[in-house]
């Protein structure tokens, strides 16, 4: 069940008037799990720009830096309420982690992103699985030409492109979204565009990238089952949302359980100046 199943590449048309027609490719949730299915797409795919929306690689032992599982669940807004319901989802994602650790071979993160970053600029924002960064992992992003987007923001070839974290820092945010000109935010929580980003003054965004939520795990009907930060029967798991945030189903499965109606995916996004397919 651990890197067997199958990888899809879907294909969506944007419209954004303020940026040159191009394609973007979006991956994430590889989970340091082997990418070469993955990296094999992109090669035929040929994007223009490739863009990493978290938890590709494992970063979180305890101990390793100031940041805990409990810290990263109070950005996320994970809370423990007492009740069934919390204590239900909480004990099937954990068993999918623990089995998920035991079985993987975990070291594909890195080749993964050398072997896509010769295939197109990438850029990578940080996920609830990347806490820190080893001086040696930041060694290899400088080597290979991988922008880390860790509540930051670049500017290339007329395009802003920045990284919300999951440690998110929305002072960063407000700064970027103020900044003229189109603009591309990679955040690996979906459902932090709903909290912190929707109807403020800050959504100028044209585009947001997605993962972390594995498309609900099950798919039934084009409904997820469970998702960690939503819980069951999330609500934001796949596809394209509000015309701008595109969720990834991920490329990896960390669960105790095969996944069901719910391919791994490769997203590619056609940016153009006329149709769209959503
Ligand atoms: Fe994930
Ligand atoms: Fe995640």
């Amino acid at each position: 069940m651990f890197g067997k199943e199958k990888i899809v590449t879907t294909t969506y048309q944007m419209q954004i008037e303020a940026m040159e027609p191009c394609k973007i490719a979006l991956v994430s949730d590889l989970h340091d799990h082997p990418g070469d299915r993955a990296a094999s797409i992109l090669a035929q795919e040929q994007p223009d720009l490739i863009l990493a929306a978290g938890d590709i690689v494992e970063r979180c032992t305890y101990g390793e830096s100031e940041y805990t599982k409990d810290i990263m669940n109070k950005y996320q807004g994970i809370v423990n309420d007492g009740s069934l319901r919390y204590k239900l989802s909480r004990t099937l994602l954990r068993a999918g982690e623990v089995l998920h650790k035991k079985n993987s071979v975990l070291c594909g993160g890195l080749p993964f992103l050398e072997k896509i970053a010769a295939i197109a600029p990438l850029y990578y924002g940080l996920g609830n699985h990347e806490w820190y960064f080893y001086p040696e992992d930041r060694a290899f992003f400088a080597a290979h030409n991988i922008t880390l987007l860790d509540n930051a923001d670049v500017y290339t070839d007329g395009v802003r492109i920045g990284g919300l974290s999951t440690r998110y820092d929305l002072d960063w945010l407000k700064a970027f979204a103020k900044k003229q000109g189109p603009k591309l935010l990679i955040c690996h929580h979906p459902e932090y565009y709903f909290r912190h980003i929707k109807g403020t003054e800050w959504d100028t965004f044209d585009l947001i990238v997605s993962g972390h939520v594995h498309g609900g795990q099950w798919r039934i009907a084009g409904q997820g089952v469970l998702a960690p930060g939503q819980g069951f029967f999330p609500r934001y798991t796949y596809g394209v949302h509000e015309h701008k945030l595109v969720i990834g189903t991920g490329l990896s499965n960390t669960a105790s359980v095969p996944r069901w109606g719910n391919p791994m995916e490769v997203v590619m996004i056609e940016i153009n100046h006329t149709k769209t397919n959503y």
